[in-house]
């Protein structure tokens, strides 16, 4: 949205007359967010599949995690930022969040009617589909086990086989503490794959973007037999499906910020993201 700004100039006859000053118009693009670093998964997989859309990414770090927070308090974050892409020109919204989508994307969805939105999804679906014993465990945030969107992913695409729920508290901060790897990430995991690997299943769901980056550690403690599904190329492909490319530009531009400490996006950015070289700005939101 642009912003007008009220002035006043000179006619012809010397008279002074009021007059709009129209701000810069942007060019349109891609708004996405997380409550950190999480969703850069996400946008790295949106990067590859529109190289010349503008992105901008917004990570609220200075409230993440959300997982913990009440859903009133996360839909009220996710209200602010969706304001900020959406005069930062953004046409359409990618929600790459587990939990925000979970609280928020329908209230976003009725007070917004004009940007189109996209949300991650527990991978559910997929898991089931690539199990072949019929035992899958999905990792989240509390938040997102407790959902009625994860009660109605089960029912639609889940009957008939064994899903061993993992909540995983601590474990998407650490991550955004910048525990990648080492023992901190490790003590972070163990009680959790510990129970995964109790549950004898043979597919687990990273529900979280958060948990792609730390995606190798996991690997190694449930065992490599295990498969992983991480659904951040699907959603790229959805928000793909809904951006033209008349919308697309000649000169790509990334744009990043952080509602808070900058250390653990700048890294990510570069040695997971693939990004080179982008600025991380600050955003007091
Ligand atoms: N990336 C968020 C998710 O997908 C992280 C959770 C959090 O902030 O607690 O759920």
């Amino acid at each position: 949205m642009n912003r007008t700004e009220m002035t006043t100039l000179t006619d012809l006859n010397g008279r002074q007359v009021p007059s709009a000053v129209l701000a810069p118009v942007l060019p349109p693009c891609i708004g996405v967010f997380d409550s950190g670093v999480g969703g850069l998964s996400v946008l790295r997989e949106l990067h590859r599949r529109l190289p010349t859309a503008a992105l901008t990414y917004v990570g609220d770090v200075a409230h993440a995690p959300y997982g913990p927070r009440p859903a009133s308090e996360v839909v009220a974050r996710c209200e602010r930022i969706v304001g900020h892409l959406a005069d930062q020109g953004a046409a359409l919204i990618v929600v790459a969040c587990n939990t925000a989508t979970v609280h928020a994307i329908e209230t976003l969805r009725a007070r917004w009617p004009a940007l189109r939105f996209v949300g991650v999804e527990p991978g559910v679906k997929p898991g089931v589909a690539r199990s072949r014993t019929g035992r899958i465990a999905v990792m989240a945030t509390s938040a997102t086990v407790r959902s009625a969107r994860m009660r109605r992913l089960l029912e639609h695409h889940a009957q008939g086989v064994h899903v061993h729920l993992q909540p995983c508290p601590g474990l998407a901060d650490a991550i955004e503490q910048g525990a990648l790897d080492g023992t901190v990430l490790s003590t972070a995991l163990t009680p959790y794959c510990d129970r995964i690997r109790a549950a004898n299943v043979d597919t687990v769901v990273l529900a979280c973007t958060h948990y792609p980056f730390v995606a190798a550690e996991i690997q190694r403690l449930l065992g490599y037999g295990v498969v992983l599904i991480d659904t951040a190329a699907a959603v790229a492909e959805q928000a793909a499906s809904v951006w033209t490319d008349a919308q697309s530009l000649a000169t790509p531009q990334l744009r990043v910020q952080s509602t808070g400490s900058m250390h653990t996006m700048q890294r990510l950015l570069l040695e997971c993201a693939g990004f080179e070289a982008v600025q991380v700005d600050a955003l007091a939101l």
